[in-house]
């Protein structure tokens, strides 16, 4: 067999940063396709690089049939605060394309005889919880639990779970080589490489780049709210780890994962022992606070670990003192 091929959407975010080198690693030839040019740090790790829209469906048929990927790494998506701004777009962006982009998969699969595997990002928006007293009773819930999403980024990545799973499942029962989809319910991902652009969770990282560079920084959600985290490097291994495990050890096409799970005031206290003077203060935004206490206080993430071995690296002490803090300094103060 020669090299494997994947294609990576989106492939210039945050989570892409850190996917395509790791494929390249892994020796992999690299698709890329962005809304926007990717850095010449990361398209040199490719063998194509696009800059296109996933929703257009002649675009995504042609590299889908030129390159026949044996695996597709679905990064992009709208992220959750414009998702709410624009529901009628994100559907377009996250459900529309991703379910044409599966299609193409699935033809591409038939014809060459071989399942391709389809690696997608999903998250915790995909519960929703009544109350922020229900959150706190419920704990850390399980994948079944509470999936009824009360924003449309959930609504879209919940229904793609479900679709994608559906799939995977047909082509299974056929014995018929189709799509092998697989997904992560990520958390709040906190990346010292990139900056936030639009996501819930986004406070936390928000919270230390700004401590980082000495600027004020306002917390939009409550300070005792929890929501589940981890590190990006942690987040990627993951993926990497679910993409490469025998489809037999998985008892789910859908993982919940997590790393650590801190309160606002709790990332702010761990920050406050690198940075002391640093500015942080809370004034909570009703329509993003009501989105936390919709989404857990925490998962259970046993059927990652079990089926495909899940060991994240970082609780919050080592995420802000070995991973954040150091890459954080440097990228600011040049330490
Ligand atoms: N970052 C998080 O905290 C987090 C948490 C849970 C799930 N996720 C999921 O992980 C995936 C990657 O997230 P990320 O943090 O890298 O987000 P990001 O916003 O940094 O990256 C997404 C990339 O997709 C591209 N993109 C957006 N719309 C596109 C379109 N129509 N056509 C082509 N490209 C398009 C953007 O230009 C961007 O480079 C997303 O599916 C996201 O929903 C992220």
């Amino acid at each position: 067999m020669g090299e494997r091929v994947a294609l990576i959407t989106g492939s210039g975010g945050e989570m892409g940063h850190g996917v395509l080198p790791r494929l390249r690693d892994q020796g992999f030839r690299i698709v890329a396709l962005d809304l926007y040019d990717l850095p010449e740090t990361l398209g040199r790790y490719c063998v194509e690089t696009v800059r296109g829209d996933i929703r257009d469906e002649g675009l995504m048929g042609d590299l889908v049939q030129r390159f026949a990927p044996d695996c597709v790494y679905h990064l992009a998506a709208m992220l959750s605060a414009h998702s709410e701004a624009d529901p009628f777009m994100a559907h377009q962006v996250n459900v529309d394309a991703t379910c044409s982009l599966l299609r193409q998969c699935e033809e591409s699969a038939r014809q060459k005889g071989r399942p391709v595997r389809f690696l997608f990002p999903s998250s915790i928006a995909v519960y929703g919880l009544p109350d922020a007293a229900t959150k706190v009773e419920a704990g850390a819930v399980e994948e079944s639990d509470w999936n009824h999403p009360r924003g449309m980024y959930g609504c879209n990545k919940l229904y793609i779970e479900l679709f994608g799973t559906f799939l995977g499942r047909r082509a299974g029962k056929a014995g018929e080589p189709g799509v092998d989809f697989r997904s992560i319910r990520f958390p709040g991902l906190i990346s010292a490489e990139t900056l936030p652009t639009g996501g819930t969770t986004d406070y936390a990282p928000e919270m230390i780049h700004a401590a980082a560079q000495g600027k004020p920084y306002s917390c939009f959600i409550d300070e005792h709210s929890r929501l589940p985290f981890m590190t990006m490097p942690d987040a990627v291994q993951a993926l990497l780890d679910l993409a490469e495990a025998p489809p037999e050890s998985l008892s789910t096409r859908v993982y919940n994962i997590r790393g650590f799970s801190p309160s606002p005031a709790e990332i702010r206290k761990r920050v406050l022992t690198h940075f002391p003077d640093a500015q942080i203060g809370f004034d909570p935004v009703p329509s993003r606070q009501a989105i936390v206490d919709s989404w857990p206080a925490d998962v259970d993430d046993s059927r990652a670990r079990s089926d495909w071995g899940l060991s994240p690296e970082h609780d919050l002490a080592a995420a802000i003192d070995d991973y954040l803090v150091p890459a954080l300094r440097k990228r600011y103060d040049g330490d």
